[in-house]
């Protein structure tokens, strides 16, 4: 019987859990042992690991977070920390492990490859993989904010104000784009295109002069003001990355003071990585998670789960790591509206 370990980490999001699920039952079926591993890569540096059993990954489908725990712990980090993984997976009898992860998770799977037969499945709310249409969780992401857009409407305009949602999302603005355009936003800012507060403005501004005397602007944390990040704090992680947020609260101050209209700030959050996921969430996640186990079965290491229009396809993990930028098209439509 083969044992086939499976693990999460960086950044949770809706859909994980329905990934554990369907890879598990559909490894059950083909006789396979589902070995859980603990918090991502830091379960694998310690060979923290449970046994799957069929009640353990029943009743998960529409169940946010992972019942696995995530991490972002890079153990290519720590002193000796990838012999150490490449020793664990050996120590506890693994025949291969699936990798749910965004960039900096893959990455590491990526570096084990050579000793570690590895399989890879995208997750992260910011849908910046490469080589995949979506990752788990961005549709649950993209559906949280559109919906705090509907909420924000109608106070906006009844004061007459402007009012900037600031929405995850460190060097790609899919979230931002998405969900602005699903809720009719006025003015969406990404971190792939420099901001240009005169424009936003004269935006605002314009819509005053047509009787809309109030705006919503949708914000990616990770654009920059006078090319710095906002930071929250200063201090990095395991992957190097500073903890982003403010930009909103900036961004309007500086719209207040130049057109002196009302303006309010909220930071969205970790709220977009809550939550029950959706029905495109739970079914990609399913699809990616039985995709998984074939790619096991059939030998097909170093390889990743992906969608590809309506096709669930599988691509080098190396090739993920290449982040996805925004499709220009997709925000030349969505600044149709601005
Ligand atoms: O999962 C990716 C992400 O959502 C980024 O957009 C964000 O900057 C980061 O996670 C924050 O995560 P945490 O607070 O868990 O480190």
């Amino acid at each position: 019987m083969k044992r086939i370990g499976i693990l999460t980490g960086g950044g949770d999001c809706p859909g994980l859990n329905a990934a554990i699920r369907a890879a598990a039952k559909k490894g059950f079926q083909l006789g396979f042992e589902m070995i859980g591993i603990k918090n991502g890569w830091k379960g694998m540096l310690m060979a923290e690991a449970e046994i799957l059993t069929y009640d353990k990954v029943s009743g998960l489908l529409h169940k946010g977070g992972t019942i696995l725990g995530s991490s972002r712990t890079n153990p290519a980090k720590i002193e000796n920390g990838l012999e150490k993984v490449v020793n664990n997976f050996k120590e506890l009898k693994l025949d291969a492990l699936i990798v749910i992860g965004g960039e900096d998770t893959l990455g590491v799977a990526v570096k084990i490859s050579k000793e570690v037969s590895v399989v890879g499945i995208p997750k992260t709310i910011d849908n910046d993989v490469g080589e995949t249409d979506f990752c788990i969780g961005f549709h649950t992401a993209v559906q949280t904010a559109s919906d705090i857009i509907d909420k924000i409407h109608p106070t906006a305009e009844s004061h007459h104000r402007v009012i900037v949602l600031e929405v995850m999302g460190r060097h790609v603005g899919w979230i931002a784009t998405y969900a602005g355009m699903a809720g009719g936003a006025d003015f969406i800012l990404i971190p792939e295109i420099p901001i240009d507060i005169n424009d936003i403005c004269e935006t605002i501004e314009k819509r005053v002069k047509k009787g809309r005397d109030f705006s919503i602007i949708v914000i990616a944390e990770g654009v920059k003001i006078e090319e710095k990040y906002i930071v929250k704090k200063g201090e990095t992680d395991a992957f190097g990355h500073v903890i982003l947020g403010g930009v909103g609260e900036i961004l309007a101050e500086i719209i207040k003071e130049k057109t002196k209209i009302e303006t309010r700030a909220i930071n969205l959050g970790h709220i977009v990585r809550g939550g029950s996921p959706t029905a495109f969430d739970r079914i990609l996640a399913t699809r990616f998670g039985v995709k998984a186990i074939e790619l096991v079965s059939e030998k097909k290491f170093g390889r990743m789960a992906a969608i590809n229009g309506s096709k669930i396809i599988d691509v080098p993990i190396e090739k993920a790591l290449e982040q996805k930028r925004i499709d220009k098209d997709l925000y030349e439509t969505a600044k149709v509206f601005f």
